[in-house]
């Protein structure tokens, strides 16, 4: 029989978000992710394939997953992205499915993403700068990004969030511009603390934002405010409500005891935490035929391997695996 109880971790924390990782690729080699001579791909045998994708994420929706993200590495560099959109939006139970993605192969897809389901993306902008970005994600791909920004904004993906790392030294003086930047065109802005996942990670230079944000709080006289189905940021908005500025702070104010996602990697892995190893392996299960029952069991004993929390100020130098494998 059925168990309908949905989804809870040992902590009493409902479930009900997943992050699905397509590929572990990516066209950029942002420093605080990959480096820049990367060779640890998964070979493709090891990818689930669409029909494997669908079948799991059916199973979680039918236990309680409502809303499904598709990340990367750059998720637009899976071949046809669009059709397994389409797939999982048809999905029952699935109410909500968004992309983040670094934009730069955007522009040739909006329309197509946004016809097959995908409502809402978050883009990674770390600077307005040419040079900049050249310098922060090893290629020269600026125009590509605002190009894929503004196709994504034409294609009536809303709202679009703009995910900014801030790093000291490195873009911390663009805080401002890039709040002008997201007023003008009507993005929802996030400032994220880069955490020590990978080498490369931890290698980041870290900028605590609670001054940042208290900073802006007074400058422009924001007040605190929530966005409905909001993850882990905290937000500011204007006093007329039409902008939003989050701040996501793992390391200076974590978040842990809300957490309602796990991430699916490209290989079929469920990372239970993205601060912890616990995980769970779905490939042989699916490929070895399992049932639909055994499937969500197999689901149920995953969830209940989730840690109480991340250790990133305790212990930086635990997590080997980059953000590109896990799935940002
Ligand atoms: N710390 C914080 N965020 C990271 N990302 C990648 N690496 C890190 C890190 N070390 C995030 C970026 C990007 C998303 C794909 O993953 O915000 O927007
Ligand atoms: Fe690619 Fe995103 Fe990692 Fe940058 S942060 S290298 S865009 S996956």
């Amino acid at each position: 029989m059925t168990d309908h109880t949905l989804l809870t971790d040992n902590f009493q924390r409902p479930i009900e978000y997943l992050r699905l990782s397509v590929t572990d690729r990516c066209d950029l080699r942002c420093a605080y992710c990959m480096p820049e001579d990367f060779k640890g791909y998964e070979e493709p045998e090891n990818w689930l394939t669409f029909d494997e994708i669908e079948r799991l994420i059916g199973a979680f929706a039918r236990l309680g997953v409502k809303r499904l993200r598709l990340t990367g590495g750059e998720p637009l560099l899976r071949r046809d992205l669009t059709g397994l959109a389409g797939r999982l939006s048809a999905l029952p139970g699935i109410e909500d499915l968004s992309l983040s993605t670094n934009a730069t192969h955007l522009d040739k897809h909006a329309q197509a993403l946004r016809d097959n389901g995908i409502s809402r993306i978050n883009v990674s902008l770390d600077s307005l700068q040419r040079e900049r970005i050249e310098k922060i994600t090893g290629r020269d791909c600026l125009h590509k990004i605002l190009a894929g920004l503004m196709a994504g904004k034409e294609a009536g993906l809303a709202p679009i969030k703009i995910n900014m790392v801030a790093l000291q030294g490195v873009n911390d003086d663009e805080i401002d511009s890039m709040v002008a930047f997201c007023i003008e065109h009507g993005f929802i802005l996030r400032f994220i603390e880069a955490m020590p996942v990978g080498s490369t990670g931890r290698e980041a230079q870290f900028l605590d934002l609670q001054p940042v944000k208290q900073r802006l709080q007074e400058r422009f006289g924001l007040l605190e405010g929530v966005i409905p189905g909001g993850g882990p940021a905290r937000y500011l908005k204007s006093a007329d409500g039409k902008f939003s500025v989050g701040f996501i702070t793992p390391i200076s104010q974590h978040f842990c005891e809300t957490c309602n996602r796990v991430r699916l990697a490209v290989d079929g892995t469920l990372y239970t935490c993205l601060g912890q190893d616990e995980k769970f392996e779905f490939r042989p299960l699916l490929r070895g035929g399992i049932s639909d029952q055994g499937l969500e069991d197999a689901i149920r004993l995953a969830i209940s391997l989730k840690p109480e929390r991340h250790e990133f100020r305790e212990e930086p130098r635990k997590i080997i695996r980059f953000m590109s494998s896990t799935g940002g």
